[in-house]
């Protein structure tokens, strides 16, 4: 199968939104105007992987471009795994964000995925506004 992996443009909104939808990344799926901005801000590097028009993979990843990064949202379609889409997304992000290193808080089920990177573990947390608004 020919896959490209490229920048996103509005048309690719929707197969993005989908795929975010059945991955456990539902904050993604729910507007299509946020889910926009987010993956367009400055300093952010969103990419997709594109079979035939369809979305099959997406990453996002924040940056300062020159030492931190931090990856935000990594999703490949159940169809399309094993064949080393999930990794290109991840190099090809880090490539385009820069940085000397990259962050992430892994999912349930994909640590043994970034086990294969070149990596040091450390405790992650995520934080909440307090009160919630
Ligand atoms: C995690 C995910 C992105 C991996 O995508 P993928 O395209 O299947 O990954 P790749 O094919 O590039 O795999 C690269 C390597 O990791 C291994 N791997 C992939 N997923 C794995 C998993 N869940 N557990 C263990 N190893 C895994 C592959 O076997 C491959 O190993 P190799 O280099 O020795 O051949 C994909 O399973 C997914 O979208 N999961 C649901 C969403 C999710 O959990 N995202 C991560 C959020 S933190």
């Amino acid at each position: 199968m020919v896959v490209g992996v490229r920048p996103i443009e509005p048309s690719h909104l929707p197969g993005i939104m989908a795929l975010c939808a059945v991955e456990g990344s539902g904050s993604y799926a729910e507007e299509a105007d946020l889910t926009w901005r987010a993956l367009t801000s400055p300093g952010v590097t969103s990419l997709v992987a594109v079979q035939e028009d369809r979305v099959i993979g997406v990453a996002q990843m924040l940056g300062d471009g020159v030492i931190q990064a931090f990856l935000v949202l990594l999703v490949v379609h159940p169809d399309a795994r094993g064949k080393g889409l999930g990794r290109r997304l991840v190099e090809e992000a880090f490539a385009r964000a820069g940085g000397k290193r990259v962050d992430l808080l892994a999912e349930e089920g994909a640590e043994a995925f970034y086990t294969r990177f070149a990596h040091r573990r450390k405790p992650g947390f995520r934080l909440y506004p307090d009160p919630p608004r």
